[in-house]
């Protein structure tokens, strides 16, 4: 029998321990760049290490569960291995159950729907949230919403105030961990701590907070534990559509799952169905055993590499684009931007260059940097609206103006997020790219007013060369 001896990453390797690293990308000037990849809030790369553990777990791969042959017992081994590895990783108990989801957002759908909310109830969420946390409650209660400061921090005053409003209607507080667009992580154990005092419960929306703090649902019971905890695999490292709904078990009051069908159930009969105990009851279907497996060994070894150097390692790139970013003219940072970076805020910054769209600003960095970055509203909207400090008039004109098919002049951001395989070299290029565009030192773009894009002139290379199917 042979048995993996797996090998502890430290962070310092990490720069040249993601799946293709040194992959090099066609710019404009007719070379090619290595690729910056300053994206990692939307998805990361994939650790080296990860994709060893799922090269290995591919032999074994086979039905789940149900099979009686050793190839599916290995394969179920794997699969609660990583639940296991998963329930680890976030700090949760016996009395907390792991549902295996696609990703985040179908975990908070899971839980919406298994919190048996009833029109009355108030799910009290922030304007901060990503779209996925914010909207599947709307279904089912009135939601209501905690505003922001002009820093994008969560106004813990506001929250004390609609606790009070809505008094015991309120069921649940949604809160993110940490946010996409301005890495703010708001004071969870003490918004847990109000939640369980008003005789409600939380949610944290974990997206972006778990590849960079550590996690620590708690004790059932436990007046700073959280209760509902939800996160992707695809932002830790690890690939193949996996993600966790992490909820104490008696709190899913609502018997009837989210999907139903095999796996769902211990008993049907024409008339009658008896649902199977969580996380059965919550994974309809045929699992995805290599997409847990990844996850897992993703949750492992971001935990041996450990969230203190994580921590470290970020503030560190963050204080450096952040101080090289406020000298530049013309550049506006959006959310906390203080130097050194506030204990608050993860590796995300968002900004916008002052006389270019959001848009051409990330084509620049893309097509003459070879840096990866996002743009737009990133699901987001409302958060946007509040940093951009737009009105309703100014609101209301944008709708407008986007329903009537423009694609032009509409609010949105920047985004440059890092991972724990970026180095300072790498800032360096996003901020050597910026102070070239406020210089206007770029090539020139033209408007595809169909997809909205800016495209440089003569330069369109096409995906397909690069890759053989
Ligand atoms: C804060 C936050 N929540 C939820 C999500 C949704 O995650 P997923 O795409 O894995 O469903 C994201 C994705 O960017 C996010 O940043």
């Amino acid at each position: 029998m042979q048995s993996r001896q797996s090998q502890t990453l430290r962070l310092g390797e990490c720069p040249r321990k993601v799946v293709g690293w040194d992959t090099m990308v066609p710019v404009v000037d007719g070379t090619e760049r290595r690729y910056v990849s300053l994206d990692n809030g939307a998805s990361t790369p994939i650790l080296e290490p990860v994709r060893d553990v799922v090269d290995e777990a591919y032999k074994w791969y086979s039905s789940v569960h149900r099979g009686a042959g050793f190839k599916s017992k290995m394969s179920t081994y794997l699969y609660e291995t990583a639940r296991k590895k998963v329930a680890t990783f976030a700090g949760a108990d016996d009395g907390a159950v792991v549902i295996f989801v696609r990703n985040a957002t179908e975990g908070i759908n899971v839980l919406a729907t298994r919190l048996g909310l009833q029109p009355d109830d108030v799910v009290l969420t922030t304007v901060m949230e990503h779209h996925s946390h914010l909207l599947p409650w709307r279904q089912f209660c009135r939601v209501e919403h905690v505003n922001v400061d002009d820093n994008g921090r969560v106004d813990l005053d506001h929250l004390q105030l609609k606790l009070t409003e809505c008094g015991s209607n309120v069921r649940l507080i949604a809160i993110s961990g940490a946010s996409n667009v301005t890495g703010v992580v708001p004071p969870v154990s003490d918004i847990a701590r109000i939640a369980h005092q008003h005789g409600a419960l939380i949610s944290v929306d974990a997206a972006q907070l778990a590849p960079h703090r550590k996690i620590t649902m708690g004790p059932s019971g436990a007046e700073d534990s959280i209760d509902f905890l939800t996160f992707s695999g695809h932002k830790m490292y690890a690939p193949l559509g996996s993600g966790a709904l992490i909820a104490r078990r008696e709190l899913l009051t609502q018997d009837v799952p989210h999907l139903r069908g095999g796996g769902t159930v211990s008993w049907v009969g024409l008339e009658e169905v008896v649902w199977n105990p969580s996380p059965g009851r919550d994974e309809a279907g045929s699992p995805n055993v290599l997409g847990a497996v990844a996850f897992g060994a993703a949750a492992s070894i971001l935990g041996e590499i450990g969230f203190e150097s994580i921590v470290e390692h970020e503030r560190e790139l963050t204080t450096h684009a952040l101080d090289r970013m406020r000298r530049i003219p013309g550049v506006t940072v959006y959310g906390p931007a203080d130097v050194p970076v506030a204990e608050d805020k993860m590796g995300v910054i968002c900004f916008n260059v002052e006389g270019y769209a959001h848009e051409h600003v990330a084509s620049i960095l893309a097509n003459e940097w070879g840096v990866g970055v996002r743009n737009g509203r990133f699901c987001a909207q409302p958060y946007l609206e509040r940093l951009l400090g737009l009105n309703k008039d100014e609101v209301l004109d944008y709708r407008t103006r986007m329903f009537g098919g423009e694609k032009f002049g509409l609010p949105g951001m920047v985004r440059a997020s890092f991972g724990i395989y970026n180095t300072i070299e790498d800032v360096d290029t996003l901020c050597d790219g910026i102070e070239a565009i406020t210089r206007g030192e770029h090539v020139e773009y033209d408007r595809d007013e169909v997809t909205g894009d800016f495209i440089p002139r003569g330069f369109e290379p096409d995906p397909a060369d690069y890759f053989r199917w």
